[in-house]
């Protein structure tokens, strides 16, 4: 599987701000990852690579970017960025990044790293990219998030590396955990109660960093295997973060039989081989803690849940209406016009299966989990045609998305 995309982030940013080198093994080569990557260029760090690892080399300190950064698609770039240039960073910044991206909210953080101390402004009353951020002093503050959030999390504690005192996070239910962790082992003083953090101000130093591969990638295949019938696949070196394995238990629970084998631990983070084999499918109910564990992967569950027996019902998933595009909006006009029968809530939906679903034509609305979603969506459409209007987005975060898929298909007859 390609490398995590939410590590290969951070492991490119955590290192930019570092003191000295850091080789990062299994870094995701696809443009989100690219967008990062070129930020730190722009702010100073130098990007090589070198025998199929990739070495930062920070400078001693950023330096104010002479252009405006292009953050593409990459929501995570521009909220992980923000934090880190409130305080790293003396100068004028500037974030923008694609249509997509330029549609997403940023008051989110905005408004915490206002209250440290940061000057930002954001289009249309601070709501929305381009974003600007002007570098100085900052105050540890203590932080209540009213959403899950890594990234609103991340950007919190990347600035609180430099503020005065403690910066504190309580989150409603833990959201993905890989800063805490990468940070840690960058030696930050870092500390974790239940779903909140704290961190105390200092430098972080370089080092390795083992990408796992990337289970929201995986999750296309995973979810096709469960409910192809006579299929079987399995993922090697799969990321198995808890907090990220939602879709392994939802898996499980619909009933389609998955194994973890070989778990081990590189670079901080779990990972393990993990086989998914078809079975005949039940509905489920997803909600509550669950949500942001599986957030990314539930596009493809939905479709998932028109091969279902029963009434799937997903909650709590609002956030899904400010992702690459409005995800609930999207999968549920692609669905209902594949023939699913789903109903769609404010926060989530409910999918009635099993159904047999047709060919469609559907619009990917520059979200490349839309693309893949709706690809395997084709499986199950009895031969006829999935037509997406513009696939470029796939390059986003699994560029060998289409070929590995292809690989692990028979035609359909
Ligand atoms: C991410 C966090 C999640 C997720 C996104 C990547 C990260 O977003 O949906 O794809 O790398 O921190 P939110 O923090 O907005 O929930």
């Amino acid at each position: 599987m390609p490398g995590d995309k939410s590590v290969s982030h951070r492991a490119i940013l955590f290192a930019a701000l570092a003191q000295g080198e850091t080789r990062i093994r299994g870094l995701l080569r696809a443009e989100d990852v690219h967008s990062t990557w070129k930020a730190v260029e722009r702010l100073g760090a130098r990007v090589r690579e070198e025998g199929g690892e990739v070495v930062v080399a920070p400078p001693e300190r950023l330096r104010e970017p002479d252009d405006v950064i292009d953050c593409g698609n990459s929501g995570t770039s521009l909220r992980l960025l923000a934090g880190a240039l409130a305080g790293g960073v003396p100068g004028l910044s500037v974030l923008t990044g694609d249509a997509s991206l330029r549609r997403r909210p940023v008051r989110r953080v905005v408004e915490p790293l206002r209250r440290m101390g940061a000057s930002l402004w954001a289009r249309d009353g601070d709501r929305l990219p381009p974003l600007v951020v002007r570098g100085g002093p900052l105050a540890g503050t203590r932080h209540v998030l009213e959403v899950p959030s890594a990234q609103v999390k991340s950007a919190l504690l990347l600035a609180g590396l430099f503020a005065a005192g403690e910066t504190t996070v309580a989150e409603p239910a833990p959201s993905r955990d890989h800063t805490e962790r990468m940070l840690g082992r960058m030696g930050a003083r870092i500390a974790v109660r239940g779903s909140e953090v704290t961190i105390a101000p200092g430098r972080l130093r370089g080092g390795a960093v083992d990408v796992p591969g990337d289970i929201s990638s995986a999750a296309f295949l995973l979810c096709a295997a469960a409910a192809l019938p006579g299929s079987e696949i399995t993922a090697r070196g799969l990321g198995t973060n808890p907090t990220r394995t939602g879709l392994l238990d939802v898996l499980a629970a619909m009933g389609a039989p998955v194994a973890v084998a070989g778990e081990r631990e590189s670079g901080g983070e779990p990972r393990a081989d993990v086989t998914v084999r078809a079975g005949p499918l039940a509905a489920t109910t997803i909600a509550g803690a669950l949500v942001p564990r599986l957030i990314d992967e539930l596009p493809v569950i939905m479709v998932l849940a028109t091969q279902a027996r029963g009434r799937t019902v997903i909650r709590d998933a609002r956030e899904l209406r400010v992702k690459e595009s409005d995800r609930l909006a999207a999968m549920g006009e692609a669905l209902s016009a594949a023939g699913a029968r789903i109903e769609l809530f404010e926060d989530g939906c409910a999918i009635e299966g099993p159904t047999p679903l047709r060919g469609v034509a559907v619009r990917t609305r520059l979200d490349h989990r839309i693309a893949m979603s709706m690809a395997v969506a084709q499986l199950f459409a009895g031969g006829e045609e999935v037509h997406l209007d513009d696939v470029a987005c796939v390059a986003t975060s699994f560029p060998s998305f289409f070929p590995t898929l292809d690989r692990l298909s028979e035609p359909a007859r």
